[in-house]
This record gives structure tokens, sequence and C-alpha cells, in this order.
């Protein structure tokens, strides 16, 4: 089975890659050493800088594999785009400022908080994922995938991670933690970033 490297400790988005993965006959793989590699700080203002930036430096540590790297996040209209790039650290006063992640429970409670007099008309947002590709510290090609969705008040469902609970997707009338490992990998941001890498890798043999 061919397989995929991919740089990530997180769980959920490694799960998430794994279901994107399996229609496609691909074994996704984590960077064997992953926990030990120097970490990425994660500064750029946008997710696709952020996805280049870790893709580059972890495919230093894989010569000559194609090494894959998402920055994702939420991006809520109401404010004004917030949480995005900052998605994983929204719980902290000043997430731009910290480098490590404050947790799924935290951003959640703060994502409830700020949208407190949000009326649900207003309440629209998107998952976004960027996935990077890159070779011996070059990125090869980039991979945008969103998700258009609507901020619950209150949690809902107990799969998936980070926001999941909080992201009602109308078009099958279930939150993002609701779903199937088969349904988030063909409805949601990563799941359509990841095809067309596929798509791409196929073009590039
Ligand atoms: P990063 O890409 O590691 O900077 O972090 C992405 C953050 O965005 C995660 O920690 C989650 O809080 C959120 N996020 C990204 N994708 C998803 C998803 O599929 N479900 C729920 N939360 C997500």
């Amino acid at each position: 089975m061919p397989r995929v490297l991919i740089a990530t400790s997180n769980p959920g988005k490694l799960h998430d890659f794994a279901g994107a993965a399996l229609p496609h006959g691909i074994e996704i793989a984590s960077l064997s050493n992953f926990a030990s590699l120097p970490e990425v700080n994660e500064d750029g203002d946008t997710f696709e800088a952020n996805a280049r930036k870790k893709a580059e430096h972890y495919s230093r540590y894989a010569a000559g594999e194609i090494v894959l790297a998402d920055d994702s996040g939420l991006e809520v209209d109401a404010l004004g785009g917030a949480p995005g790039v900052h998605s994983a650290r929204y719980a902290a006063d000043q997430p731009h400022l910290l480098t490590n992640n404050t947790n799924d429970e935290a951003n959640n409670t703060r994502l409830i908080r700020e949208l407190k007099k949000v009326p649900p008309q207003n309440r629209t947002g998107r998952f976004v994922c960027v996935l990077g590709a890159a070779r011996d510290g070059e990125t090869l090609a980039v991979f945008r995938g969103q998700a258009e969705g609507i901020i619950l008040d209150s949690p809902r469902g107990s799969n998936g991670f980070g926001y999941d609970p909080l992201f009602y997707f109308p078009q099958i009338q279930k939150t993002f933690a609701e779903l199937t490992p088969e349904e988030k990998a063909s409805y949601s941001h990563r799941g359509e970033a990841f095809r067309k890498f596929i798509s791409w890798s196929i073009d590039h043999r």
C-alpha cells in the first residue's frame, strides 16, 4: 500500500487523514521521529504561510520523501475571521503571542462566550485546511479545502476533535462531531484538501 508522510502529532488530524486516505488505498504515517524533532514557530499570518513553513521544515528530516503538513482552523464571520490561524490557542489571552496550544475544551468555551450575543443567522463560519507538500525543504504545492457551517451555542456529538462539536454542517444536519470518519472525509476541509493532493500526486508520478 502506498504511504504518505504527515508531519503532525495531532491525533485528530491523523485520524482524519487516515479516513481520507482509506478510499484511495493509501496508508498515512506520521514522521517516524516526529516528537523528537525541533518544533516550528507557527507565526505566519495565513494558513498557507504556516502550512508551507511546517512542510518545508519537517521535510528536511525525511530526505527525498514528500512530507505533508496541514495548517487549519475555524474562521467565524461575526468575529472578523477569528480564531483563524490562532484556532489552536484561542483560549489564551493573547493567542498571537503564545507558541503552545490551549486545550480543545477551553477553546470551545471561549468561542461560545465570544458568540453569546450573536443571533443564529449571523453565526456563520468555515473550517479551512491548507495542506503543504514539500520535499527536502522546498514546497512543491499547496492544497486548500474548506467547509461552511454554523457555530452552535452548545456542543453536540462526541467524535472528532477541536471545534467539531460546535460546528453544525447544514448539508447533512449534523455537527462535525456527529460524523463518521467516512462522512468527515467526504465533507470536511481536510478531506477536500487531501483529495486535491491525491489528484496532484497522480499527475506528478
Ligand atoms: P494547527 O493547524 O495545528 O495550527 O491547529 C488547528 C486548530 O484548528 C486545531 O487545534 C483545532 O482547534 C482547529 N481545527 C482544525 N481543523 C479542525 C477540525 O477538523 N475539527 C475541529 N477543529 C479543527
